[in-house]
Order: C-alpha cells, then structure tokens, then sequence
C-alpha cells in the first residue's frame, strides 16, 4: 500500500476542519470526542493509561472514553476560564479542532454568536431513544446557522445488539425531520462510540454496513474557502490617528481590498481612495488583502468614518434600512416580546433595535408555525422584525454569511442569534440624497402664510394607509366632495390613479412600493405648500416609506389609518384582486405575500370594519377641519362678510 500523501493531501494536511458536536445531552458526545481522539492517536502521551486506570478504579466495565473530557475539563479549570474549549485532533489526512464549551448553555451561545462557526457538524442520535427533543432542536439550529456538511451518528449501537433494522428504523426518523427542515444529511452511520465500531475502523460487528466509517467522513469534508470571491465587505475595527494620517483598521469579513479601490463607508455613505494597506510585521509591497485577513487602511481624503462602518465597493454596496428580518434562536431567560429593544452586533456594527413584530413562532418539535405569537420563549425559533433609530448597512444572509449574520444582546448577555432576511424590504440607500451637488433651492416671491390668508385655511397632507379594500380611495373620493363643497381647497392622490401616470413605472417590489410612496409624498408636500388639503389614499405598506413621506411635509402630515382586517377586506374584494392573489396570480400582493405594517402612532384611525362609511366620513371631515382652520382668522371674517352682504 503506498502511504505517502499525494500533493493534493499534504495541502490538506495544513488545513484545519472545524468541527461541532451536536445533540441530545445522553446521546454519547463525550465518549465519542474521547474515543476519537483516542483512534486517532491524538491523545497526549500516557493519557489512554491514566483513563484506564480511572475507569477501573470507578468501577467502570470497559474504558469510559468521556473520562478523557473530565480531565481536559480539570486542566483547564486550574488554568483560566474560557468560554471556548478547542479540542484538536488528527487523521491521517488533515488538522481537525473540535469546538466545544464547558456548559450546554455557553455552547448553544457560541453556537449563535459564531465563535463556534465551523466547517461542519456531527449530530449524535441514540439508537435506544431515537430522536429527542434536544436532537430536533439542534439540527433546526444548524439549519439556521446554514450548517450543510453534517454527519449524522446513530450512537450506542452496542446497546442494540449491532442490529440493521434498529439503524434503519432511527436513520429514517432523523432523515425524515432533517428532510422537512430541509437538509439533506451526507451521511449516516452506525456507530459505537464506546466499542470503536465504525469510528476509525470498522469493527466486528456491523459487515452489513456499506457506508464510510466517520473518520472517513469526517475526512471528505470540505473546509470553507475564505470567502474571497464575494463582495467586498471591511469592518472598521477603528481609527488610529499617526501624525497627519489616519489609519482605519478592520477586518476583511469577504471579498478583497486593494490599493486604489474607493471604498464606500456605510452607512456614512462616504468614499475615497485606498491609498495604502498595512499589516503587521510591516510588508512594503501590501497591495491587496483579502478574506479573513485584519489590516488598516489609509485614504486619500478625510472623510466620516467611525467602528462599525462597513466598507465595500461602490458597485456592491450593503442595503441601508431601519428595519430588518431576522431568524432568532432565542437564548434569553426573559422571552422576547414586541416593544423590547436589545442591542444587535453584526461584524462590528453595534445599534439598538426595538421588536416591532414577532411574525412566526416556529416549533422545533412539529415545526408548528403560530403566526400570532407574542413572545418568544427561551430556546423557540422565530422570525422577528426589528426597527433601529438609525440606518443600518445591512446584508441578507443568502448574499453575505458573514456580516448576514447577527447576535443579539441584552446588556451583556448573549439572548440570541441568527440569520437576516430582507425579503419583503427594500434598500433605502436611494432615498437619502440628491444625486446632484450642483442643485441649489430658489425662494418664492409668495409665501405660504400669504396663500392661507387668502383661502381662509391652511393646506395639509392626510396620508390614509390600510389594506386594498380597507376603503382608502372611497372614503377619500366622499371626503373630497365634501370638504370642497364647504369651499376648501382640496384634492385627492389616489393609488391607482397615480400608477397610471406619475408612478406608471412602478410595480409592487419593495423598492418600487417605496420609490411610489417617495414621489407621492413629495408631490403631497408641494400641494400642501401650495395650500390645498391633500388626501392621499395609498396602501403605503411600509412605515419607513410613510415616515419618510412625513419628514417631506413634517408640520403638515397627518397619518390616517384606514382600518379593516384581511379577511374582512378579502371579504369585501371590490376589485377581485384578492382572489387572484390567492390564486397565485398576483405576486407580491399586500397582506397575502406581502407585508403590511399597521401604523404605530397614527393621528387618526377610522375603523371601517365597525362604523359605516357616513360615520367614517364625518370623522375624517371633522378632524381635517379641525386641523386646517387652526389659528386661521381669515375664513371666519370671509363667512362674516358674507352674512353682512346677505342681509
Ligand atoms: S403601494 O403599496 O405602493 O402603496 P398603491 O396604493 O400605490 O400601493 O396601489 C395599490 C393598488 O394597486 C391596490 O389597491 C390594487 O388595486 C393594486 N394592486 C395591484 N397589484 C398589487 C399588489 N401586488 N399589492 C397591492 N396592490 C396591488
């Protein structure tokens, strides 16, 4: 047999697979570490005798592999404590280091937070008990955490009597829930951690066996590649001041930074040129790094960047919002309920966000969804909304597995951990400035104090948001009959009208959804400098787009929540839309696949579910009124002379 390595596998040999060990607490973890290491001759010198002697002086019948953990364990409490434990051992073939933690709970938090990231993961089943709560719930995490090299071992098979069909029975129970979580485990093997059967060799017992051993495995797992070929994303670190210059050190979380690329700072916005790259010992001839690697930077000009900021290029930059998605492993003692704030870390962004919504609970027993959940219980999945103050660059974890990833922090306490997906949410990035610097505002020789003086009242923006069919664009149309039959200025902005014209590029992505919303809210500003009460009657699903729409108009906006549930607007369906919806017709659709979220602070809610539309329209009347004549004198003179002339 020829033992010497090929190329390929001396390269292998420097590389390191990372490795987490999942599973039910009993199911045999720390017999299977000891005894791996111990088949793979990774145990220092005299440490297989002194566990022998152990187990016999505790009376055990055969060696006790996990003894070899406990004392690890009692090494390392002499020394300082850590939180990750890094037990290494090695194959012929290459490096492994198993990640682990002294407490179950400190493993699950390495786990979210990413110290724990590996390449990939064991998950150990008993073949006495089969799957157990704790083995659903860790494959589920896996899942999130995008884990996709697993091995499944069905442990203890010894205790089975080596038999077939009780390897096939349990194998099919976790592929069956691997397979509705949607993984496909690679492996499956039978195995005794305790006897060695199926760890390095194959043991006696188990010839009906066709598949690899787990060393085997194990050692056609791929390491990770640093994630060179995505885009470019550099996590300021810092900024250090030397003499004139300054020195902006980060990491590298994927892609490559080069000498005279722009960089882009998020979510700042601000760019300049990489004049120079550093690194320690110091290398002359630095003119790129890549992945992975921790450098600093300088730039050609002094621009605003502070910890936290992620660099990128122009062309691939993150998305800027105030509100995200995310998949949560909730580790918290208190559970997560709507209203909390935390603090979220990604890289080395750090911002508080509030829970706006938790809009799925999910099981990881049945993988039963509850839709309406209010809290998130200590270790439950769920899919959350949060909302910060501030933008935040932000990337989903389907384009980037590293800054895609988040943890979240009560105090100092890690409480959970998991994924970012933006679907349903659109990039703000385009909304925040003129692309033009050359723009300068001129000023009008008539002033809006003078216009109100004229017409007797003021103009304003009432902005009605609620589902299709909550009665936006009717209450709208009756509400603008009557006003201007009182002799008001006033005219309606209605949805539907204005994708005819104004917005007839526009679909229902959400960009488009917020780029619509974005120019009705500046022409509603401009009608109500011009004087006139706009109402405008739009789905305006999101609040980010309404906020924004505001902060155009911010002394004149009122926001009119046009109220009415799903089912009974689907009820209503003036349009038919709802049932093509549900028919798969029309993608993207509100309240269907498409999220709608209800004001938080409205200055009205008129609740067309409960009262008739007469009693809806005279709210609304009556608090525009009330809103538009506020400190005006000029109509009640105007009436006042009117009465004169009339007598
Ligand atoms: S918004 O979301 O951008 O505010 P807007 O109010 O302009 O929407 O348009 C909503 C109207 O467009 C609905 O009343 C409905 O008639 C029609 N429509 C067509 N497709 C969709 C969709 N995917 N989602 C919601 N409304 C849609």
């Amino acid at each position: 047999m020829n033992t010497k390595p090929t190329q390929s596998e001396s390269v292998l040999k420097y590389q390191q697979l990372r490795v987490v060990i999942v599973g039910h607490v009993d199911h045999g973890k720390s017999t299977l570490i000891g005894r791996l290491l111990y088949d793979t001759d990774s145990l220092p010198a005299g440490k297989a005798e002194e566990i022998e002697k152990v187990s016999a002086r505790r009376g055990a019948e055969s060696i006790e592999w996990s003894f070899v953990l406990d004392a690890f364990q009692a090494e390392r409490d002499q020394a300082v404590t850590i939180d990750t434990t890094q037990i290494w051992f090695s194959t012929a073939l290459r490096d492994y280091v198993i990640i682990d933690a002294p407490g179950h709970r400190e493993f699950l938090k390495n786990m979210v937070s990413g110290a724990a990231a590996a390449d990939a993961a064991i998950l150990v089943v008993d073949a006495a008990e089969g799957v157990q709560e704790q083995t659903r719930r860790h494959a589920y995490l896996l899942h999130l955490l995008g884990l996709r090299q697993v091995a499944v071992v069905i442990n203890k098979m010894d205790s089975q009597g080596y038999d077939a069909e009780r390897f096939n029975e349990v194998a099919k129970d976790v592929v069956s829930y691997l397979q509705s979580i949607g993984m496909t485990p690679q492996h499956i093997v039978p195995l005794s951690a305790r006897h060695g059967d199926m760890m390095a060799g194959r043991g006696d017992h188990m010839d009906w066996y066709q598949g690899k051993t787990l060393v085997e495995i194990l050692d056609s797992f791929e390491v990770a590649a640093p994630p060179v070929a995505r885009a470019l994303r550099f996590a300021v670190q810092d900024v250090y001041r030397q003499d004139e210059s300054r020195i902006i050190v980060g990491r590298v979380e994927t892609g490559i930074i080069r000498k005279g690329d722009t960089v882009c700072f998020s979510p700042a916005g601000e760019k300049a040129k990489v004049t120079s790259i550093a690194v320690w010992p110091p290398q002359d001839d630095k003119v790129e790094a890549r992945a992975g690697e921790a450098v600093g930077i300088t730039l050609d000009q002094k621009i605003f960047v502070e910890r936290g900021h992620i660099g990128s290029h122009e062309k691939n930059m993150p998305m800027l919002s105030n509100v995200l998605r995310a998949n949560i492993f909730w580790l918290g003692h208190e559970p997560l309920a709507v209203g909390n704030s935390y603090k979220i870390r990604y890289a080395t962004h750090e911002a508080m966000v509030t829970v706006q919504s938790i809009d799925r609970v999910i099981d990881t027993q049945d993988l039963a969804q509850d839709e309406d959940g209010a809290a998130v219980e200590r270790n439950a999945v769920a899919e959350v909304t949060l909302r910060a103050r501030h933008m935040l660059p932000i990337d989903p974890y389907i384009d980037n597995f590293r800054t895609g990833r988040v943890v979240l922090y009560d105090g100092y306490d890690i409480v959970g951990g998991g994924t970012v997906n933006m679907e349903g949410y659109a990039d703000q990035r385009r909304m925040m400035k003129p692309v033009s610097d050359n723009i300068y505002a001129v000023t009008h020789l008539t002033s809006y104090p003078e216009r109100v003086r004229r017409q007797g009242h003021h103009g304003g923006v009432f902005w009605f948001t609620g589902l299709s069919g909550a009665g936006k664009s009717t209450l709208g149309m009756l509400v603008e009959k009557q006003l201007f039959e009182k002799g008001y200025n006033t005219y309606v902005l209605d949805g539907d009208n204005v994708r005819h014209g104004l917005c007839a590029d526009l679909g229902f992505s959400p960009e488009d959804r917020a780029e619509n919303i974005r120019r009705v809210g500046e022409v509603a500003a401009l009608q109500a400098d011009a004087g006139l009460i706009t109402i405008t009657a739009f789905i305006s699903p999101y609040q980010d787009d309404r906020d924004r729409a505001r902060a155009a108009a911010p002394d004149r906006f009122h926001e009119i929540f046009v109220k009415a549930d799903l089912r009974t607007c689907e009820k209503r369906d003036p349009k038919g839309l709802y049932k093509k919806a549900r028919d798969g017709k029309i993608p993207e659709f509100t309240g269907i696949d498409s999220p709608y979220e209800p004001p938080q602070n409205p200055e009205l809610v008129v609740d067309t579910e409960k009262n008739d539309i007469e009693l809806c329209v005279r709210q609304i009347v009556s608090y525009i009124e009330q809103q538009v004549t506020e400190g005006v004198t000029k109509k009640a003179e105007a009436k006042d002379k009117d009465k004169a002339l009339a007598v």
